[in-house]
């Protein structure tokens, strides 16, 4: 490929949106819209991206450029057209290669639409092309129109349209592959004499085909890739289409989603085969789940690694593993930075923070387990805190294998429980406990008789 490149338009305003924030930038499954879009192309091989912004440069700049620090922008001050819009990047063009010309709020186009758009492109050797879908309602599209041997001849705009043109259904999806030499040439001979009083970018085409290269167009009956959003319900409608298309991509590969209507998997989630999927369950930012896993209902797991065949339901579990067989939730709370083993139970009410947690371990419930080294088969009993903060610092709680400790301990850190000790139920630990000893330190229990008689 030779220096493909892409220029995304986004200088629309999105006034149905009724928002503070541009368009472009509008999020569906996570991502902004005109990110989804820089993505494609640079998956479809365009090496360099410009974006034309508009209306809310300022934030579409620095939403962008914090992470596509390579991408140019080019300003459209006033709105006159797509021919307009793509003019305002005339600089970034080039002659040598050839460009696509894409819309910041279409988030739904694929990269291997993009690539085949390409290879038609170059197969046809033409000046320029186009994806034109063939639809039952053509109204608000500029419609392709042909001659009787079925070349392309032109497009016609909707509010242009006479006579037959408006009963043509097959219309332009607003795609295009350009040889930027060709492009330019036609930029500047494109004109406004036209219903909106714009310069149409897809008048280009018939000045480049009067020009006697080959323009043409890439035919598909499918138009919801190129779905673009002007509304917030629209942005509801590509939000529900695109969970739908990541969904069917796991069913595809072996992962039963009980509820795909109620699953919002991200776009690098992993998902191992047989791994069950329920309803109200978001996977998110680089989570990858084994096989034979059962996750949600009602879960979160953000930047997570899960083994196989364990479990969450409704749980929270961020930036942290999670080892084989092991049970999570109901109700629990895994935070950063915690390395839970395999074959344990971190169960209802259970908080984990920055620790690692060893095989066999069972932390059934209520208790909170930050800043700890624990070792392999502990027993936690309910309502364990490890008091890992002082006011100013936070300390460590290393507990060693086979520990058993009894409901309602403190273990104030730092302090260390050595391999198979015990701690009695309702103590407070404050020094080390040795190995194989009890620490109990809670006062005696007294019993004063007849109290009630007095
Ligand atoms: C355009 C096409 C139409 C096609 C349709 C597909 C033109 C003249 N018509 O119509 O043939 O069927 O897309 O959706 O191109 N934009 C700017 N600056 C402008 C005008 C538009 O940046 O001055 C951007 C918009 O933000 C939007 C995109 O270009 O992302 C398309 O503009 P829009 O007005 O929606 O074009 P349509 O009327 O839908
Ligand atoms: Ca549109």
């Amino acid at each position: 490929m030779e220096n493909l490149k892409a220029v995304i338009l986004a200088a629309g305003e999105g006034k149905r949106m009724k928002s503070n924030i541009p368009k472009v930038l509008h999020k569906v499954m996570g991502r902004p819209m005109v990110m989804r879009v820089i993505d494609a192309a640079r998956k479809a091989g365009a090496e360099s991206i410009a974006v034309v912004a508009g209306h809310g440069s300022e934030q579409v700049i620095e939403a962008v450029s914090g992470e596509e620090p390579d991408v140019k922008f080019y300003l459209q001050e006033s709105r006159q057209g797509t021919g307009h819009a793509v003019k305002q990047a005339v600089d970034f063009i080039g002659d040598k290669n050839d460009v696509f010309i894409l819309y910041g709020d279409t988030p739904l186009i694929k990269a291997e639409t993009l690539a085949d758009l390409y290879d038609f492109h170059k197969k046809e050797g033409n000046g320029a092309s186009i994806i034109s879908a063939h639809v039952e309602n053509s109204a608000g599209y500029g419609r392709i129109i042909r001659d009787r041997n079925g070349n392309f001849v032109k497009n016609v705009e909707d509010k242009d349209a006479v006579g037959d043109e408006r009963n043509v259904n097959e219309i332009n999806t607003g795609v295009y592959c350009f040889n930027g030499k060709r492009l330019k040439e036609a930029l500047s001979l494109i004109k406004n004499d036209n219903a909106q009083k714009e310069y149409y970018l897809p008048d280009t085409l018939a000045v480049i085909l009067e020009k006697g290269y080959g323009v043409n167009a890439m035919e598909t009956d499918d138009v919801s890739e190129f779905m673009g959003v002007n509304s917030r319900v629209q942005l509801s409608e590509v939000e529900a289409a695109l969970k739908n298309r990541i969904n069917v991509f796991h069913m595809e590969n072996g992962v039963t989603i009980t509820d795909p209507s109620q699953t919002y998997i991200g776009d690098f989630v992993k998902i191992g085969r047989d791994t069950i999927i329920h309803p109200g369950t978001i996977l998110e930012g680089s989570t990858e789940i084994g096989e034979n896993c059962e996750i949600g209902p009602y879960s979160r797991l953000t930047n997570m690694v899960v083994g196989n065949g364990t479990s969450v339901q409704f749980s929270t579990a961020l930036d942290s593993y999670v080892g084989n067989g092991t049970k999570v939730g109901p109700y629990a709370y895994i935070r950063p930075n915690s390395k839970i083993g395999d074959n344990i139970k971190v169960g209802d009410f259970v908080e984990v923070k920055n620790s690692v947690i060893g095989d066999g371990t069972k932390i059934s419930h209520l208790t909170y387990v930050g800043d700890s080294d624990v070792g392999k088969n502990i027993n936690f009993g309910c309502g364990t805190v490890t008091v890992n903060y002082d006011g100013k610092k936070k300390f460590r709680t290393v507990i060693e294998d086979n520990v058993f400790i009894g409901c309602n301990a403190n273990l104030v850190a730092p302090v260390t429980l050595k391999e198979g000790s015990y701690v009695a139920a309702g103590s407070t630990v404050t020094k080390d406990v040795p190995e194989g000893s009890l620490a109990v330190a809670r006062s005696r229990q007294q019993n004063i008789e007849g109290w009630t008689k007095k």
